[in-house]
């Protein structure tokens, strides 16, 4: 177990970690295992560093306690990924925006609008002097956790990203984005331009600094028809994508979206190697549609984990079943819930573990 091959001393040489061989399709000797947004709020632990560090800004930038963080979940369940505890907000610094996380509402920034606001965005030309305790987190947590699991490092892409930009924080319907495509859009295509290129270079950066997979979020493109997508969502992906492939093509990259039954296709076209499927497909009906040779990530909807045992075993080994261990690493459908029983957590894992393909 991955509890057991961490103290295998360091220096000996080992395979690579078991969530990073299957990300690259190779055959594995069981189904690994992690949950998005795992590491956070639903842990006792990290209620408890909470009291110590109140805000977000402090907990994700000082290293130590990044890292700490970032291991919790390791230590608690024996996932088989270790995600940087970061936001996807966390680079804007770097390109001349400032923000600001409330513990109650979520992100607050002052909206970008108009052409002279956007254009004080700038384009990040030292991510390791602007974000050195990335660095210094992703190098302690490769550190720490050896070959017995995996560090994945993310992003937020273009689109997501400028939903917060011109909202200026969390939105339902994401109405001033919305107008601004239709009353200004080579000013907003300007603003995802300038993200691409900032978004492609933080993460080759965070590559740089020891992650071993790139999960890519545009978590909010599931709110845009089609068209929308494919003119303002899909072109600065794919700059994303091209930009970590240019620099390491063997770095194998993940995309999410929520609410993206309706998207999958437009996903594995991005060039990317594994799509991260909400719960609104099945794994068999997304391997219909996008075929064998990309791989699959999740999808047990997160209110499955409030279930009783039965319920989570059964729903865990339909997706097991249908994934047939090829190319396959298990995960929710989206983030994990904050009032998730840490039990139900641990008894989901242990049933990924155990399956025998
Ligand atoms: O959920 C997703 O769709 C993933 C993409 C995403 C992240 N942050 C990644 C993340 C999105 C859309 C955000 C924006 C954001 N930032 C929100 C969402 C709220 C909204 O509706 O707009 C929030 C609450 C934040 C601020 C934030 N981020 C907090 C307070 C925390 C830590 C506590 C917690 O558990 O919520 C985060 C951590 C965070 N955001 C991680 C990631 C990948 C941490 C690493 C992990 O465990 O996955």
């Amino acid at each position: 177990s991955a509890t057991a091959s961490r103290s295998t001393p360091l220096g000996l040489k080992m395979e690579d970690p078991l969530l990073l061989r299957a990300a690259r399709g190779e055959k594995v000797e069981m189904t690994p295992v992690w949950m998005m947004r795992q590491a956070g709020r639903h842990m006792q632990e990290y209620r408890e560093l909470v009291k110590k560090y109140p805000t977000f800004r402090e907990r994700s930038e000082i290293p130590e306690v990044a890292t700490e963080i970032s291991l919790q979940p390791w230590e608690a369940y024996g996932v088989d990924g270790c995600i940087l505890f970061s936001d996807i907000l966390t680079p804007l610094p770097g390109m001349g925006v400032e923000f600001d996380i409330k513990e109650t509402s979520g992100p607050k920034l002052k909206p970008l609008r108009t052409k002279e606001q956007i254009d004080t965005m700038k384009i990040c030309s030292d991510w390791s002097t602007s974000m050195p305790f990335v660095k210094q987190t992703l190098g302690e947590l490769r550190k720490r956790v050896g070959n017995s699991a995996t560090v994945l490092g993310f992003v937020g892409l273009p689109f997501t990203l400028a939903t917060y930009l011109v909202e200026g924080g969390t939105s339902s319907e994401y109405l001033e984005i919305k107008k601004m495509m239709y009353y200004n859009p080579s000013l907003l295509t300007a603003m995802l331009e300038n993200l691409a290129e900032n978004i492609g270079n933080y993460a080759n950066f965070q590559i740089e600094a020891g992650a071993q997979v790139i999960q890519i979020f545009d978590s909010w493109a599931g709110s845009l028809s089609p068209e929308d997508y494919d003119l303002f969502a899909f072109p600065y992906q794919k700059m994303v994508v091209n930009a970590i492939k240019k620099k390491h093509p063997d770095v194998p990259i993940i995309i999410y979206i929520a609410k993206s039954g309706a998207h999958v296709e437009r996903m594995a076209d991005t060039g990317v190697d594994i799509v991260s499927l909400d719960w609104t497909v099945t794994i068999d009906e997304a391997r219909r549609r996008i075929g064998r040779d990309i791989g699959l990530q999740g999808n047990l909807d997160p209110a499955i984990l409030y279930g009783p045992e039965h319920i989570i075993k059964e729903r865990t080994e339909s997706i097991l079943k249908m994934a047939k261990g090829r190319h396959h690493i298990m995960n929710l459908g989206h983030g994990i819930e904050a009032t998730t029983p840490q039990p139900n957590v641990k008894f989901f894992v242990d049933t990924v573990h155990a399956f025998k393909h």
